[in-house]
């Protein structure tokens, strides 16, 4: 019996000694994570470095790929029917296709009184507002009171989608 005692007590140590260990690890890490949520818990800090220079450095990058994408979104073929078209309200584009294969674009902004059009159909692009339809061909002016016709844009094509500028 008191053997077993002696020989428990060693082990008993070797546990401890362990949980020791382990409690100072433990200690560590907490400290460190508690460093983290330190770091963690001054946000503006954060949010300024990344927003000053992540947002400068990766504007001109951006800007030179969306720019040209951003003024001027690809547009899927698909998307623009033919003997129709489709007004991109968020690009404020008209783009029609008045013979299968040849594509125009237009600024979706009425020359009336500057509403959107909002639709192409019977071979016009409609004003919601007064009633004003243009020419898909060419957006001139079919029915007033627009006094004239929808500004044109380049249609540049791409394979499958269509660049507007
Ligand atoms: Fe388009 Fe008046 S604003 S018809």
């Amino acid at each position: 019996m008191d053997n077993r005692e002696t020989t428990d007590l060693p082990r008993r140590k070797v546990v401890l000694a362990g949980i020791g260990a382990a409690g100072v690890v433990a200690a560590l890490a907490a400290c460190g994570s508690s460093g983290g949520s330190t770091n963690g818990s001054a946000p503006a800090d954060n949010s300024n470095g990344t927003d000053s220079s992540g947002g400068d450095s990766g504007s001109p990058d951006g800007g030179d790929t969306s720019g040209g994408g951003g003024s001027a979104a690809p547009i899927k073929i698909a998307d623009v029917p033919a003997g129709g078209g489709a007004v991109f309200a968020e690009q404020n584009v008209v783009v029609t296709q008045p013979t299968a294969g040849t594509f125009k674009a237009f600024s979706a902004t009425c020359t009336h009184q500057g509403c959107q059009v909002n639709r192409v159909q019977n071979g016009t692009i409609d004003c919601p507002c007064h009633g004003s339809q243009y020419s898909i061909t060419d957006g001139s002016v079919k029915t007033g009171p627009a006094p004239r016709p929808l500004a044109g844009k380049t249609v540049t094509v791409n394979g499958d989608t269509l660049t507007i500028s």
